[in-house]
Formats: C-alpha cells, structure tokens, sequence
C-alpha cells in the first residue's frame, strides 16, 4: 500500500535532528490525529534556505512526507519553498494511501510555520504565507518526541 519512496524515506529518513540558532523554527500539531512536527530551518542572508531539520512524534507517513518535504526545500529560496505543497511531497513520494493525506499537511505546516517565525524575527513578510494556525509553542511538548 506504501510506495516504495514512501518506505525508503520511512526507514531511512533524511535531516533528522535539530539546527541550533536557526533561522525558524515551526512546531505544529495534527488536528486529525494529534500528532506534533518541528522544523527548523537554516536561511542566509540571500534568503536561500541552506539547512533544514525535522524532528516529529508522528505516523510512518508524516516521517516520509517530512524527510522528503525537508530535501525538497533544501537549497531553495524561501519564495521557492512556498510552492513545496502537501501535494508536491505526496507527487515525489509517488502518493500515499488518502487516509494517509492528513499526514502529509504536517510538514507543510510546519514549514510554513519555521518560515513565519523567520519573516517575524527579520521584519519581512513572505509572499503568501499566512500565521500559522496550530504553532504550538517551545517546550510544551518535549517530553512527547521521539525523534
Ligand atoms: Fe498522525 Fe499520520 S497519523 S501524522
């Protein structure tokens, strides 16, 4: 039922951890299932984000959508990384099973949110990007992660 990019990224993700001092940082929860993602995002001064990290108490599919979402926005500029959708991970995964596509929206939020707290701390607004609705704030969750 999971494809076998799906699988790859599940059981060997890519930019696990954190970024100390980054950039943004974007922690959101999954009103369907409660489950929590961080992102933390590296961007310099060029606004090219040049680091990228997840950390997430979450499914096998948020993992793989993550892992993905986080390679996908890598290298790009922080405008680029507004058009890496739900849908563009999910396309680079090769899909996921539609239970499964509430998963996929927590990367994407998440990363918005790490992008919103970097345009607050800069002073910036970013081209589309709107407050994030369910940032959940530092430390409340901590003792809940598993990666
Ligand atoms: Fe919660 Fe997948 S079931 S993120």
């Amino acid at each position: 039922m999971y494809s076998e990019k799906v699988m790859d990224h599940f059981q060997n993700p890519r930019n696990v951890g954190e970024i100390e001092n980054a950039s943004g940082v974007g922690t959101v929860g999954n009103a369907k299932c409660g489950d929590i993602m961080r992102i933390y995002l590296d961007i310099d001064e060029n606004q090219v984000i040049q680091d990228c990290k997840f950390k997430t108490f979450g499914c096998g599919a948020a993992v793989a959508t993550s892992s993905m979402a986080t390679e996908l926005v890598k290298g790009k500029t922080i405008r680029e990384a507004m058009e890496v959708t739900n849908k563009a991970v999910m396309e680079a995964l090769d899909g996921l099973p539609p239970v499964k596509v509430h998963c996929s929206l927590l990367a994407e939020e998440a990363i918005h949110a790490a992008l919103w707290d970097y345009a607050e701390k800069n002073g910036i607004k970013i081209e589309g990007l709107e407050k994030p609705k369910s940032d959940i704030h530092e430390g409340e969750e901590e003792e809940e992660e598993v990666y």
